[in-house]
């Protein structure tokens, strides 16, 4: 058998005693995986237990690193006497110090030198080299923290779909994030990951907007800013549209146009190809500044005349749906909870519910299939997410059953507050413009920081975004939060900017040593044998690398959850531990290889701190 202490070929830890193999674990990757292993063994040798049951019964601890409730296997005798005795044939190795029976429950302690270098080492493998994964220029992606769970399933994450012409108002902000984090999750957990926008971009409001157009247009300013030239349009001609007298003439004109772009009339759809196009065009710049891109943009627009047609048909032999009096047709689902909806107008149009059917069996069709599907959308919308759930299942789409489990709406709470100085109808753009510049203000206030930046207009730019982001993704998704401009850009409190500045105070601290001591830290070709790790000996470095040695388990926890704060806390907790070891694991002016040692530490808790926020799909800095 591979030994479980080397890294694709790369012996970690060879003289360590040889483990088991057991399916679910992954000691390459995670380095407390190991630990559990050699505790299963333990209980397997004195309790008569299967490894692989009880592997299971191993969680963390809290009195010893990791504990086993005795009781859970059911074993005949009395679990206290049957802990004792475990208790008592224990003999210490490389993996396991000490373990203390506690009436039924048994506490382990790891050993402290194998948990050091095999978390350390597998750190630095993961991060900077050997096996990772490679970008297109041949760096390794950090990849600590990644597994292979998902190695082969795909999933489809939709997330923002904004509307055209409409405000991006805080819930497409929220999707925004919150799926761009999913994507990388997902990813991270070997997943191949599609990233779809699902954009409203068809319906009777273009109708409007390009008599709109016609009244009130501007090539230049659609061409440099479409997403908000075409609001003001829309704004302008709703305006016109509501006068008394002249607006049943707008809306005359409105309807035939759209009916001329339903029937596919080239002129018409002239116009609505350009607004699309080039409002996607900014779109697209306004993500990147938030780092983040979409694999597809699809659209209610996207949903074939076909696929809508076949939908449409398939459900008129159904049960659950019948002609309303007043021509409607409805759907039933008031057995389960689910109100009643229409699902084609008198006038046989479809709705926003029945593009959505449509749409997910076409996904399906498109991709080839799928094992997840996500869509992040606002609690808002959690009945029209139900209803069109539930229509698909009953419709008998395989993938569409609960018991599949392959359709998953993620939700979310509001935003309050959330408002510029130009005024109440928010823009994704303004919001982000504002944030960097209050940013910027508060970096200036430091003046000789401030002095030292290289690029203060990108800084601020990340910073800010950090802050956003931070703020969005700290709290459990339900829950509504307040957009307090002054507490998110701190740098004090648990906020984006807190955790840029630790980043920060952990790349400087090999620039600082290097400069004072001459001293370096190798990358590439690290000897890991020559790095004295027995010389970190102090407790609270010991529970630092033991919460480093966790982050993969996190990984796996939040893909479970869909919590983003999952992540965010465990940034907080790696930052609040780092912060109070900065004051007694010094490195510039010590011994060198006390020096080597604890260098190493820290650049491994900047590498899982860049692995984190890269996560949540925050841009790592080095200097601000
Ligand atoms: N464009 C919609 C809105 O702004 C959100 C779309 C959500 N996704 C979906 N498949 N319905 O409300």
């Amino acid at each position: 058998a591979p030994s479980p202490a080397s890294f694709n070929g790369i012996p970690l830890l060879a003289q360590l005693p040889q483990l088991p193999q057991l399916p679910g674990t992954d000691t390459k990757r995670a380095p407390l995986d190991s630990f559990k292993i050699a505790i299963a063994q333990h209980v397997n040798q004195t309790l008569g237990i299967d490894v692989e049951k009880a592997i299971e019964g191993v969680g963390p601890g809290k009195v010893g690193d990791f504990t086993v409730a005795v009781p859970r296997f059911r074993l005949p005798g009395k679990p206290n006497d049957l802990a004792e005795k475990a208790a008592k044939e224990f003999q210490p190795n490389e993996w396991l110090e000490a373990v203390e029976n506690k009436g039924a429950f048994l506490h382990y302690t790891l050993n402290s030198e194998t948990l050091k270098k095999i978390t350390l080492q597998t750190i630095h493998v993961m991060t900077h080299g050997f096996g990772a994964p490679r970008n297109d220029e041949g760096k390794p992606l950090p990849s600590y923290g990644s597994n292979r769970n998902g190695e082969g399933k795909r999933i489809i994450v939709e997330f923002s779909s904004p509307n055209i012409a409409k405000p991006f108002h805080a819930g497409h902000l929220r999707s925004t994030i919150i799926g761009a984090y999913l994507a990388n999750l997902y990813r991270a957990n070997a997943w191949e990951v599609k990233k779809v926008n699902y954009l409203g971009d068809w319906g009777k409001q273009f109708g409007l907007l390009a008599v709109g157009w016609k009244l009130f247009g501007d090539d230049k300013k659609l061409e440099e800013d479409a997403v908000n030239h075409l609001f003001e349009v829309y704004v302008k001609v709703n305006q016109l549209a509501s006068e008394e007298g002249k607006g049943e003439k707008i809306h005359d004109e409105a309807r035939a146009y759209f009916k001329g772009m339903e029937d596919g009339d080239e002129e018409c759809l002239g116009y609505w190809r350009k607004f699309r196009e080039l409002s996607i065009k900014k779109y697209i710049e306004v993500y990147d500044r938030l780092n983040i891109q979409f694999d597809v943009y699809s659209g209610e627009s996207q949903v074939t005349k076909a696929n809508l047609e076949k939908a449409m048909s398939q459900l008129r032999e159904t049960d659950f749906v019948s002609r309303e009096e007043n021509g409607a047709l409805l759907a039933d689902l008031t057995k389960y909870k689910l109100e009643k909806c229409v699902i084609e107008r008198k006038d046989g149009t479809p709705l926003y519910i029945t593009r959505d059917i449509a749409e997910a069996a076409q996904r399906w069709e498109a991709f080839g299939g799928f094992d997840k599907m996500i869509y992040v959308v606002a609690s808002q919308q959690d009945l029209h997410l139900g209803q069109f759930f539930k229509v698909l299942e009953l419709m008998g789409y395989p993938w569409a059953q609960k018991e599949a489990g392959k359709l998953v709406h993620v939700n979310f709470g509001m935003i309050l507050g959330m408002s510029t100085r130009r005024g109440t109808v928010v823009f994704l753009d303004h919001i982000l413009d504002e944030t960097a510049d209050k940013m910027h203000d508060v970096m200036r206030a430091n003046a000789e920081k401030y002095a030292q930046v290289e690029d203060p207009e990108r800084t601020a730019d990340i910073v800010g975004m950090t802050a956003v982001k931070i703020q969005d993704m700290s709290g459990k998704r339900i829950n509504n939060y307040n957009f307090d401009w002054s507490r998110m850009l701190s740098f004090e409190g648990d906020t984006g900017p807190y955790l840029q500045y630790n980043h920060v105070r952990l790349c400087s601290v090999e620039r600082k040593v290097k400069d004072a001591d001459g001293l370096e830290l190798p990358t590439e070709s690290l000897d890991f044998e020559s790095i004295k790790t027995e010389l970190i000996t102090e407790p609270k470095a010991r529970e630092l690398v033991l919460l480093l040695a966790s982050w993969p388990d996190v990984v796996k926890t939040a893909c479970k959850d869909h919590q983003p704060s999952t992540v965010v806390t465990y940034c907080f907790r790696l930052t609040h531990l780092v912060s109070s070891c900065w004051e007694f694991l010094l490195v510039k002016g010590q011994e060198r290889d006390l020096a080597l040692a604890r260098l190493w530490l820290f650049r491994c808790c900047k590498d899982v701190l860049g692995s984190a926020l890269k996560l949540l799909t925050i841009t790592p800095l080095e200097r601000m």
